[in-house]
């Protein structure tokens, strides 16, 4: 059945370039969810449930969880209500194959519109990554130095409290950018072949590259 036309964005970047952070800023910006596969694994998790359990040994190693259970798990969140209009994707598809089975996916209703990816250093990665704190209820993101909440430890949003996710250690995000470099960043040619690809210096303020990724969006020029 065919579908009306939709809005998919693709966010690229490697661990830490800001993807989760510029998604869901977005959010309520383009009326489109935010869908992170890491943080559907860790909302699995969180309920232990199989498919927690299963990402979990993936995921504490740094590695990607097998493509047939991630893209099951993104298909049937399409099928929700509030992606009528579309989705932000942040951090799926993550091989080539993902992205294929993800052009199918969304065949019927345009295909995915444009892809923005974030780019930052690998220390810069590490720096950010190993001060980042998430809160444990709403998953909102703050980093230590870069973005701090106002109470140290404390969700500015809902008051959960704030924790360092397992796969957040120097050892796993080393592995983390490997992984990336060997599997994600093949992407980079695939989505630039569909003339899809916007380059976005993430190397500064989080505003920063909001109003670029929002200039991007509204059709402005090509940031390359
Ligand atoms: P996932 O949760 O997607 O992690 P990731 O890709 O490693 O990305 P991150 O969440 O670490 O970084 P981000 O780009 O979102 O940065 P953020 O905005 O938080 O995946 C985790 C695991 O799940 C994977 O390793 C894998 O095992 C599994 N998985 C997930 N998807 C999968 C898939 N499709 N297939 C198979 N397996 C999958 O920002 C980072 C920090 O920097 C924060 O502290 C933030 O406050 C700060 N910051 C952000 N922007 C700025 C800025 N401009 N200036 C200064 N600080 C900033
Ligand atoms: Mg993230």
């Amino acid at each position: 059945m065919s579908q009306g036309k939709r809005t998919f964005l693709v966010l690229l970047g490697v661990p830490g370039a800001g993807k989760g952070t510029q998604a869901r800023l977005l959010e309520s910006d383009l009326g489109l969810p935010q869908i992170s596969t890491g943080d559907i694994f860790r909302y699995n998790l969180k309920n232990d449930t199989e498919l927690g359990l299963l990402a979990k040994s993936y995921m504490d190693k740094g590695d990607l969880v097998p493509d047939d259970v991630t893209i099951r798990m993104v298909e049937d969140r399409l099928q929700r209500e509030d992606c009528a209009g579309g989705a932000i994707m942040d951090g799926f598809p993550r091989n080539l194959f993902q992205a294929r089975a993800f052009d199918a996916m969304t065949a019927d209703s345009g295909g995915v519109s444009l892809v923005p990816m974030i780019t930052i250093s690998d220390e810069e990665a590490m720096r950010r990554i190993t001060g980042r704190r998430v809160c444990r209820s709403c998953g909102e993101v703050y980093h230590v130095e870069f973005n701090p909440p106002k109470q140290e430890g404390i969700c500015d949003k809902d008051g959960g409290e704030l924790y360092l996710r397992n796969d957040d250690t120097p050892e796993t995000v080393r592995n983390r950018l490997y992984v990336y470099y060997k599997q994600t960043s093949p992407l980079v040619g695939y989505y630039f072949a569909h003339d899809l690809l916007f380059e976005i210096d993430g190397n500064r303020a989080i505003e920063t590259v909001q109003t670029e990724l929002k200039t991007l969006l509204a059709g402005g020029e090509k940031v390359t």
